[in-house]
């Protein structure tokens, strides 16, 4: 089986300053080597200076307010302080993996983000980032839990039992051979190794945040009240 620590598929890095081609090849994700050790510490400074326990009574208290997409990012990019609009996000990621070809739409998208993120910086790559990988994951992850919360289990174990059976990434990218291959994430739904999810105490707050109020509109009582 082909290891994480292979490095990822390359991509471009002339993209101009703030379109989707600068941010893949300005964040940690699709870096390698020193430049991944060095984009990838931008990103878990950040992450440790958020409060998981925020998230969780933030995605609790503004779950009515949206989809798990925009909810997500709402209370996230609101604990890192940043002041972006939610579905500028929400279109913006949907053209971040390097397969996809990005559409106007989410070009004009990131722009936005760009300009709202202090212009066009690796820091900014960084934070941008950061809403990329939770928006789509998490929202995953909330929604393979709703049918189990719906059918009595408590957050805290839906969201144990999808990450352990039916979780929302199942595959990676690397490249091996110069071929770029598939990898499997079973058991490791957080991936492993030197490019390991930083945010999954991030990533299961703002998911049992979201599916215990799920459980208060369904009365069944204020589990996970803040
Ligand atoms: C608050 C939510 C989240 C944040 C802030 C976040 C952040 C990140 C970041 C920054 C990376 C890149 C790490 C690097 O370049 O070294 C990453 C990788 C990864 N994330 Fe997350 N993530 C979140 C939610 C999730 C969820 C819900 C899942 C799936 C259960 C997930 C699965 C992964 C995996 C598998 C990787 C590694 C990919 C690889 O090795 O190719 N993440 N995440």
């Amino acid at each position: 089986m082909t290891s994480l620590a292979a490095p990822v598929p390359p991509v471009p890095a002339d993209g101009p300053p703030g379109s989707v081609a600068w941010l893949r090849a300005s964040v940690s994700r699709f870096s390698n080597g020193s430049e991944h050790t060095r984009r990838r510490s931008l990103a878990v400074e950040m992450l440790a200076r958020v409060e998981p326990e925020a998230l969780r009574c933030k995605a609790f208290s503004q779950a009515a307010d949206g989809d798990a997409q925009s909810v997500v990012v709402e209370v996230l990019a609101g604990e890192l302080g940043l002041p972006v609009v939610a579905s500028d996000v929400v279109t913006a990621a949907a053209a971040y993996h390097p397969h996809v070809t990005p559409s106007a739409e989410a070009e004009a998208a990131l722009g936005r983000l760009v300009a709202a993120c202090g212009g066009p910086s690796e820091l900014t790559a960084a934070r941008i980032g950061l809403l990329m990988q939770a928006c789509a994951a998490t929202a995953g992850l909330i929604g393979n839990a709703v049918p189990l919360v719906l059918a009595g289990k408590l957050p805290e174990e839906a969201v144990a039992e999808v990450l352990r059976a039916d979780p929302p990434v199942s595959h990676t990218r690397r490249r091996v051979d110069g071929e770029d291959v598939l990898v499997p994430l079973a058991g490791t739904p957080f991936g492993a190794g030197p490019r390991e999810c930083p945010g999954p105490a991030h990533a299961i707050a703002l998911a049992t945040g979201v599916l215990a109020a799920l459980r208060v509109t369904r009365g069944e009582g204020a589990v996970g009240l803040c």
